[in-house]
């Protein structure tokens, strides 16, 4: 049985795109075979099993993670082989009848069994097998580099929030970078970040994560200094009414709840910094104050009127943003399924032209006469004269 795990953790440490579980002990076993196959829908990769007796074939699909637990449930005293295919080796495990464990693996040149979408899926940039220490301590990779299967939610949003980051910041040789994550929290990001900056870009940077709560902030500095990371400092204070004397270059939010979004957005415009990328939650604002006349469709079912208004919040967001200079987009941050708080707020300051930036703020405007509400961006860059 030892042996046998061995085996079947040698075979799952690899990217598996197919397993072909065979040869039973005897007759009285259910399944002639089983086959596992890698499959992808929504972003999100998973085992097909497909279990096959005489006449039949019975279908099953399992989280990536469980693979070798499921292998060893099927083989164990009922089959004798197992075929599994990597994107580079071939496995092929054998039991005898005495119960010794042989396995043979050999380069595997046919290329036909990547699935490729899958690869596109596993193209990360924290991809699983790295060791990076701040995602293991934070329980989100295994010690063996491997993503926990409860944490494969944050993991996603990470990756992706990294991901549009990366993109953005290819764009320029930048050297270094001052950074301030608003609402940090538990700082799952934040930590990522840094090591994504210093360790993987070589880019340094300073980073300030601020958050209203004391133990938390106190948490993230005993953790920042234990690494080392002496560029990265949390700090204890609101949003609202922060001041920072250098000049930033990124601002982020992950879920700042409701007009802690607006807040940071705004010290970003005020600082003149380059990026911007925020990912709002709770957008409760506009909801309670909107009223309807002509397009009183969109605010007569409180769930619709809901989820308008917190569209609604991003759009009147992302025009500010435009109207101030900023080239600005609303991405899916992730897929619905991983997390309903979806959207990102992509920008970066760019020469807009005076018509598109007019064009934009006078789209907020007229949307506010319809809906009768003032959202705190307009209302803080207003007092400001910025708009
Ligand atoms: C939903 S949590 C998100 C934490 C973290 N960014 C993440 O995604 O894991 C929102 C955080 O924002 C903080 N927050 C909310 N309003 C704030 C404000 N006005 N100033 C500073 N922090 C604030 C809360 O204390 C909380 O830790």
């Amino acid at each position: 049985m030892e042996e046998l795990k061995k085996a079947i953790d040698e075979i799952v440490k690899q990217e598996i795109v197919k397993v072909v579980i065979s040869n039973r002990t005897n007759k009285d076993v259910e399944y002639n075979k089983i086959n596992f196959t890698l499959k992808e829908t929504n972003k999100k990769a998973y085992y097909q099993i497909e279990k096959y007796t005489d006449k039949q074939v019975f279908h099953e699909n399992i989280d990536v993670d469980y693979l070798g637990e499921k292998l060893l449930e099927y083989i164990e005293s009922n089959y004798k082989q197992i075929g599994a295919w990597s994107t580079t080796t071939t496995f092929d495990l054998k039991i005898s009848k005495k119960g010794k464990v042989f396995l043979g693996k050999k380069k595997n040149d046919n290329v036909n069994l990547v699935n490729k979408s899958h690869n596109k899926e596993k193209n990360y940039i924290l991809k699983e097998g790295m060791m990076i220490q701040p995602l293991i301590d934070l329980g989100i990779f295994t010690k063996e580099g491997k993503i926990v299967n409860s944490k494969y939610d944050k993991y996603k949003q990470i990756n992706r929030f990294i991901e549009i980051i990366d993109d953005e910041i290819k764009k320029n040789d930048y050297k270094e970078l001052t950074i301030l994550d608003f609402g940090c929290g538990k700082s799952y990001l934040t930590f990522v970040l840094y090591y994504y900056f210093v360790e993987i870009k070589n880019i340094n940077v300073n980073m300030i994560g601020l958050d209203l709560k004391a133990d938390v902030i106190q948490k993230c500095n005993d953790i920042a200094n234990r690494y080392g990371y002496k560029n990265l400092k949390f700090e204890l204070g609101d949003i609202n009414g922060y001041k920072y004397n250098n000049k930033v270059d990124m601002v982020i939010t992950l879920h700042a709840c409701d007009t802690a979004t607006d807040y940071a957005l705004y010290n970003a415009i005020k600082w003149n910094s380059k990026m911007i990328f925020s990912v709002p939650c709770c957008q409760h604002e506009l909801n309670h104050q909107m009223k309807a006349e002509s397009l009183s469709i969109l605010t007569k079912y409180g769930i619709v009127q809901e989820r308008v208004a917190a569209l609604m919040t991003d759009s009147v967001r992302a025009n500010l943003l435009e109207s101030l200079g900023y080239k600005t987009q609303l991405l899916e941050f992730i897929d619905i399924a991983h997390s309903p708080k979806n959207i990102l707020i992509r920008a970066s300051k760019a020469n807009i032209p005076n018509e598109k930036k007019e064009k934009s703020l006078q789209e907020v405007e007229e949307l506010m006469k319809q809906f009768n509400f003032k959202p705190t961006l307009f209302n803080l860059l207003k007092e400001d004269k910025l708009i």
